[in-house]
């Protein structure tokens, strides 16, 4: 099969397209053909071996050869032991743990998978599982009536996240740059500020503030905070998440805030809540470009360079 490979950390051109085995399921995996992939910003700090989490499992080189963990597509083959899922049906998940959603077959573990809703186009359905199980547990920290904040609000999570908090009645502030701040506000932000130009931690103080790019000191993120507020670290610099495990935990405990790392729940009964949203209308999937497999490279330095605006999606094989 043809693949999209890579031995070393480094930048898009450690990405060339090969041949490849095709794998085969084991027991209580699924053989998924990949009709569409989305890129998140893992598989570009995947890439790249940066942050310092991004290494686990492959310290020197990485554990896997293949990016790509948010697919799309059919049932090519079932190993011993899977229930759900015949040959041929239409399915999407976050292959976090097995990645390989830059290649024409991609094997994944049963319980990462769900029908794909029909309403839904394969690029579409790529676009939820990961960006979609973050956004919908980060919203869930507050209430009617909030002040949250979202650093980073541009992106794909942040897409969902700005629609499903205002829809809640939350009152959202979306932090990203300049480009991406007409979007961040037609998604339903109230406020939406460049982080080139404006300090977020001196615009608060806010209820809930969810960080997908932290790398700012805990005593900012602290001053950002009314009493009794919450800070939760998504991503970012791994000095930082290791700041708020300590001296947040503390400055926390002293001063009646909370500081923590959100850390997300993945897999199905946590992404098709957000689906079905979508396919209600009440959310919208924004796809700012479609890539082809052979242009891989482009479409992960397009998100890690920060041009997108929501997601961005490789087609892996026939119509998205
Ligand atoms: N905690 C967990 O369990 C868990 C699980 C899965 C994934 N993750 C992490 O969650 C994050 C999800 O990100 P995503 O997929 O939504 O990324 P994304 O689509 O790339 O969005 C991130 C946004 O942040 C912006 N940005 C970059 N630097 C910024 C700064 N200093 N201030 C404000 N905004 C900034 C980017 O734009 P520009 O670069 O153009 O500025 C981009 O619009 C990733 O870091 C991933 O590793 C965490």
């Amino acid at each position: 099969m043809k693949a999209v490979v890579y031995d070393r950390y480094g930048g898009p051109d450690q990405l060339r397209v090969e041949q490849v085995p095709t794998p085969s399921p084991r027991a209580g995996q699924v053989l998924v053909e990949v009709v569409a992939t989305s890129v998140n910003l893992s598989d570009w700090e995947g890439l790249r071996g940066s942050p310092a989490y991004a290494r686990f499992g492959g310290l020197t080189r990485p554990a896997r050869r293949i990016l790509g963990s948010d697919i799309a597509g059919r049932v090519a083959a079932v190993g011993a032991g899977v229930t759900r899922f015949r040959i041929g049906d239409e399915v999407y998940g976050d292959n976090l743990a097995l990645m390989g959603g830059f290649a024409e077959y991609a094997v994944a573990a049963e319980s990462t998978l769900a029908p794909k809703p029909a309403e839904l186009s394969f690029a579409e359905a790529s676009t939820l599982p990961q960006a979609g199980a973050i956004a919908l547990q980060a919203v869930a920290r507050a209430k009617a009536g909030d002040r949250m904040l979202i650093n980073g609000a541009g992106g794909g999570t942040g897409m969902f996240a700005v629609q499903l908090a205002a829809a809640a009645g939350i009152h959202v502030t979306g932090v990203d740059n300049a480009r991406k701040l007409d979007f961040i506000r037609a998604l339903g932000a109230e406020r939406a500020l460049d982080y080139r130009v404006e300090d977020f931690t001196r615009t608060g103080p806010y209820d809930l503030i969810i960080d997908l790019v932290a790398r700012r000191s805990v005593f900012a993120y602290r001053r950002a905070l009314n009493r009794g507020g919450r800070y939760f670290v998504v991503g970012g610099t791994v000095r930082t998440l290791l700041r708020v495990l300590t001296v947040g935990t503390v400055l926390g405990l002293a001063t009646r805030a909370r500081l923590g790392v959100l850390v997300v729940k993945e897999g199905p009964a946590h992404f098709g809540p957000l689906a079905e949203r979508c396919v209600a209308g009440e959310v919208r999937i924004h796809i700012d470009r479609v890539f082809g497999l052979e242009e891989t490279a482009e479409a992960l330095a397009y998100v890690g360079e920060g041009q997108a605006l929501g997601k961005v999606v490789v087609a892996v094989s026939g119509s998205v």
